[in-house]
């Protein structure tokens, strides 16, 4: 089994993401850990508890963390995800406790603990946990197997501004202390995230399922495709955050390629920009495998059968 933690701030794709992951017996959930991000901490670490209870993992351990960026004021999406971060279905109010611990602290405890090269952090939102992780306790670098990510984005630009993506753009100076700290990255940009749409059929192929998660998971998925139905007029909106855990599960799923990326934290107009040399032209070593590609049928075909599990 892989050890993994999953940094996330729920929201409707990273709860499928949570639950893809819970679901998923190659995969030891070793704590999920919550930042503030879609929206404010005290929602995403509920938001978090309510999909371990969902997926029947109510011993499944809650870290709430960073309640804001580390040197910026808090950019939150409730445009995108409704008002709690999980609007859609009607989810109980979670009954399992919250851990007392600080989330960068179980991070670094969490690595310190097990045998180098064997955790791998999988985060789905702004990077603010890692990064206080990886500045308190710099020696958990060497030591963590690899970063799993949903972020940034290359030829499809930003969804936040032009040129930024919302996680990389929320906490772009963490991103920065990601990127440089020398662990192995794996990333998913918009770029690929935009091509796993949540089509009608793929909705219903999860509703056909009568099961309780895959009813509310569609329930999820409806309300969070209607942001980018609307604003470019396709056919379902992109499911980002899950494509970090069926990349763990079946990363032949993926095509990428080895690329130095750097983040801008500078500049006003391009603040949050991954700039990922594709093409090789600045000569430096690549320091990420940055995904381009998606077997989208496979990705919600594993989504499926995953979640029916539960
Ligand atoms: C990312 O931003 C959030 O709104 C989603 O959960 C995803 O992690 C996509 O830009
Ligand atoms: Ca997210």
């Amino acid at each position: 089994k892989r050890a993994i933690i999953i940094d996330t701030d729920p929201g409707q794709d990273d709860a499928i993401a949570l639950l893809l992951a819970l679901a998923s017996d190659e995969l030891d959930v070793l704590g999920v850990t919550a930042v503030a991000g879609n929206v404010p901490l005290a929602l995403t670490e509920k938001n978090a508890r309510k999909i371990c209870e969902l997926a029947g993992k109510p011993d499944t351990r809650v870290f709430a963390g960073a309640e804001r960026p580390l040197m910026r004021k808090l950019v939150t999406a409730e445009y995108v995800h409704g008002k709690t971060g999980l609007d859609g279905p009607d989810l109980p109010e979670p009954t399992m406790a919250l851990e007392d611990q600080f989330a960068p602290d179980f991070i670094i405890e969490a690595i310190r603990d097990r045998p180098e090269g064997t955790v791998t952090l999988c985060p789905l939102g702004p990077l603010t946990n890692i990064a206080l992780a990886l500045i308190k306790a710099p020696d958990i670098a060497a030591r963590i197997d690899r970063i799993v990510l949903m972020g940034g984005g290359f030829f499809e630009g930003g969804n936040v501004t032009p040129t930024a993506e919302f996680n990389i753009y929320v906490d772009p100076e963490a991103a920065h202390t990601v990127f440089t700290s020398g662990v192995p990255i794996v990333m998913a940009p918009l770029d690929v995230t935009h091509k796993a749409l949540t089509t009608q059929a793929r909705i219903d192929a999860l509703r056909a399922k009568r099961t309780p998660v895959c009813d509310a998971a569609a329930s999820l998925i409806d309300f969070f495709e209607r942001f980018d139905e609307d604003k470019y007029g396709t056919d379902g909106g992109p499911l980002h955050d899950p494509c970090v855990i069926a990349y763990l599960l079946k990363p032949e799923l993926f095509t990428g390629r080895d690329c130095h990326v750097a983040i801008e934290t500078g500049s006003e107009l391009t603040l949050g920009m991954t700039v990922i040399d594709w093409w090789g032209v600045t000569g430096k070593a690549p320091n990420a495998h940055v995904l381009g590609d998606i077997d989208a049928a496979g990705f919600f075909d594993l989504i499926t059968e995953r979640l029916a599990r539960l």
